[in-house]
C-alpha cells in the first residue's frame, strides 16, 4: 500500500526513480510521474487503465519554465498566465521538440499547468523536470479530492501519496486553447470561472463537446461517473418517480422530508457555489458506497463555479 506523507524528499525520491506518486493540487489530486520520461508517462496510463489517445497536463512551477517547453505563447496565453497562474487553469501550448509524444498522444499541443499548491509548487522545484499529472482516479471514474480518495483506488498501484490536505477548489482545472487568431478556445469547464477569464482576454468561445477524436478526453459524453445511476432534474419531480427505490439525494441548499435525512448532502447550505464545487466529487463517491439504488441530483445555477459543476454532472449521469 502507499505511504501518505507530507515528505517532498521522498516524493522526488520516487519520482527521480521513474515512480509515479498521488499529488495534491488545488483542483484535485494528480496521478504524477516525471514529464520527460516515456516511461514514467506508460507507468501513469497503465496506472490510471486510461487509454493513449488521452494526453497528459504537464505541471511545473514558473513561467518561465513553462517556456522551455513550448515553442511560443500567444499574447492571451500570456495575458492568462499572468493573471492566474498558479491557479486552476491549463493552456494548449504549441510543444517543442523536449516534449516526449506520448504525454500529448502525438499532438503539436502541450497542455501545462501551474498549480496552486504550496507543497507541490516545493516538489516542483525539488525535480528538475515537469511533471505529468492526470486526476489519480481510474479511468472515467470521480476525480479524488483527498489523498485518502487516492489512496481506496490507486494504493496498491504506486508507492507514495503526497498529503496535501482537501483540495481547494475541488473541480479540474479549465482548459483553453487558442484558435488559427490567436484567441482564445475553453476546451473543459472547470474551477476557474469564465467570468474572471473574459475580465482578462474579452469573449471566449467554448468549444466543449468533440465527441469523436475528442480534444479533451474529460468530454466525452460519460466521464466522471459513479457507479450508480445519477438523475439530474427538480428533485421533488425525481423522488416521485421513484416511489420504491432508496434514494440519495446530493442538493445545493436544500434538504427533502420524503427521503431519509442521512441519504441526503447538502453542498452549501449558504448557496456558495465554491463550498459547493469543492464537495461535489467527495459527495459523489460517499453516495456512490451507501445503501441506496439512485442518486438524485439538481441542476445548478449556470454561473461561475455553477457552470462546471453542471457539466460535470451531466457526464455523470445516467444516460
Ligand atoms: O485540474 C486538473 O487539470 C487536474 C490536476 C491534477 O492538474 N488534472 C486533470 O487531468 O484533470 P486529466 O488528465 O484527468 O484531464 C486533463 C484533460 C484530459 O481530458 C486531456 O484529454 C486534456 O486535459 N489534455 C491534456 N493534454 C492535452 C493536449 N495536449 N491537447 C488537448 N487536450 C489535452
Ligand atoms: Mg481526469
Amino acid at each position: 500500500m502507499a505511504e501518505i506523507g507530507v515528505d517532498i524528499e521522498r516524493a522526488a525520491y520516487f519520482l527521480k526513480k521513474g515512480d509515479v506518486i498521488g499529488m495534491p493540487t488545488e483542483t484535485v489530486y494528480g496521478l504524477a510521474g516525471n514529464a520527460l520520461d516515456e516511461n514514467a508517462v506508460l507507468k501513469i496510463y497503465e496506472v490510471k487503465n486510461r487509454p493513449k489517445f488521452d494526453p497528459i497536463i504537464a505541471h511545473t512551477y514558473s513561467i518561465d519554465k513553462v517556456q522551455e517547453y513550448v515553442e511560443s505563447i500567444p499574447q492571451k496565453a500570456a495575458d492568462l498566465a499572468e493573471a492566474f497562474w498558479p491557479g486552476p487553469m491549463t493552456l494548449l501550448l504549441k510543444r517543442n521538440s523536449i516534449i516526449p509524444d506520448i504525454l500529448t498522444s502525438g499532438l503539436p499541443y502541450v497542455a501545462v499547468r501551474i498549480p496552486k499548491h504550496d507543497l507541490t509548487l516545493e516538489l516542483l522545484k525539488h525535480v528538475d523536470f515537469p511533471l505529468a499529472a492526470p486526476s489519480a482516479n481510474p479511468f472515467g471514474y470521480i476525480s479524488p479530492t483527498t489523498a485518502a480518495h487516492v489512496s481506496d483506488q490507486l494504493g496498491n498501484k504506486i508507492p507514495y501519496i503526497l498529503e496535501g490536505g482537501a483540495c481547494s477548489v475541488g473541480l479540474e482545472s479549465t482548459i483553453i486553447g487558442f484558435d488559427a487568431n490567436q484567441n482564445p478556445v475553453i476546451h473543459r469547464l472547470g474551477g476557474m470561472k469564465v467570468e474572471e477569464i473574459e475580465k482578462v482576454v474579452g469573449k471566449v468561445k467554448l468549444k466543449l463537446n468533440v465527441s469523436s477524436n475528442p480534444l479533451a478526453p474529460g468530454m466525452l459524453k460519460t466521464h466522471y461517473a459513479p457507479s450508480k445511476r445519477l438523475y439530474i432534474g427538480q428533485i421533488p419531480d425525481l423522488i416521485s418517480r421513484y416511489p420504491h427505490m432508496k434514494l440519495g439525494i446530493i442538493s445545493f441548499k436544500d434538504t427533502y422530508p420524503q427521503v431519509p435525512i442521512e441519504s441526503q448532502m447538502v453542498l452549501s447550505e449558504k448557496g456558495d457555489l465554491g463550498e459547493a464545487a469543492k464537495s461535489l466529487f467527495g459527495a459523489l463517491r460517499k453516495m456512490d458506497q451507501m445503501e441506496i439504488d439512485f442518486i438524485l441530483t439538481q441542476r445548478f445555477p449556470e454561473e461561475g463555479l455553477g457552470r462546471a459543476i453542471n457539466d460535470r454532472l451531466k457526464r455523470a449521469a445516467y444516460q
